[in-house]
């Protein structure tokens, strides 16, 4: 059990991650905290016993532990960048190796049966494929009718108005072009008549929670882009943060 009071990742709108000991986040969080965010996405996904979840650009399998061990659901933890290999020795370490199951490929061509999966979830992965307007398309074909498409992925809470703000020009790597606005995406799945709608929002203080994470890695040295931290303390909310998209299979 974790202590509330040593614990240097507490934050108390994330009572689920809080048990988790932070040196194993720090190490295993691919992006900001995957356990703040999949704790987030669940809080409006419908999750129930035994329900068989896509967890889709799982990286290193700690957000599929998490739903295993939080809402008793099967999860296929599936990914390009990491081995299975690995993913599977940190299953066994936490004692779900009879509810998650590691699988390696590449999200545009999945090897599933169609209306296999109760729910997708995905994590801080979504824009890396998921802007493809034919994306949701190809990805709806795996969830049985009625079932929940949930995503979070960072974002624009408003657009640029003449390029990247002078403030984010060392944040703004060619990979942030797929980041954008909560109604761009809405627009995107909605259109398309595949999906109900049931939630688009932005995590409230978004930035000020992708701050404590960035604070609380350059304490503990585990910071990959130092630069981020002051960043993101400058933009406040303005642009970056949070999106949160849950949608219904029609
Ligand atoms: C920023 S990491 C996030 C990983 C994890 N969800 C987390 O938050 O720690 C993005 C993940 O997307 C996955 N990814 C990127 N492109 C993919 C693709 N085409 N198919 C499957 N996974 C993909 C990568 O393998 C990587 O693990």
């Amino acid at each position: 059990m974790v202590d509330n009071e040593t614990n240097i990742l507490y934050n108390e709108n994330f009572p689920l991650s809080n048990k988790y000991d932070p040196e194993w986040i720090f190490d295993n969080s691919m992006g900001p905290n995957v356990l703040w965010l999949s704790e987030w996405l669940c809080r409006k996904v419908n999750l129930k016993t035994n329900m068989r979840v896509l967890d889709l650009g799982s990286g290193r399998a700690i957000s599929s532990i998490f739903l295993a061990k939080e809402f008793g659901v099967k999860v296929w933890s599936y990914d390009l960048w990491v081995k299975p290999t690995e993913n599977w020795k940190r299953i066994i370490e936490k004692g779900v190796g009879d509810m998650v199951f590691p699988i390696h490929g590449d999200a545009r061509n999945m090897p599933f049966a169609d209306g296999f999966f109760d729910a997708i979830i995905c994590v801080d992965s979504y824009i890396y494929f998921g802007t493809d307007d034919l994306y949701l398309n190809y990805l709806q074909k795996f969830l049985s009718p009625g079932g929940i498409i949930g995503v979070v992925i960072p974002g624009l809470m408003k657009d640029f108005e003449n390029g990247v703000p002078e403030h984010l020009k060392d944040f703004w790597g060619q990979d942030c072009w797929s980041w954008h606005t909560v109604d761009w995406w809405k627009k995107l799945w909605s259109r398309t008549g595949l999906v109900e709608i049931e939630v688009a929002d932005t995590m409230p203080d978004g930035c000020e929670v992708y701050t404590q994470w960035k604070e609380a890695q350059d304490i503990v040295g585990k910071n990959p882009w130092p630069q981020d931290t002051a960043i993101l303390k400058k933009d406040a909310g303005e642009y970056v943060g949070f999106i949160r998209l849950v949608a219904k299979k029609l």
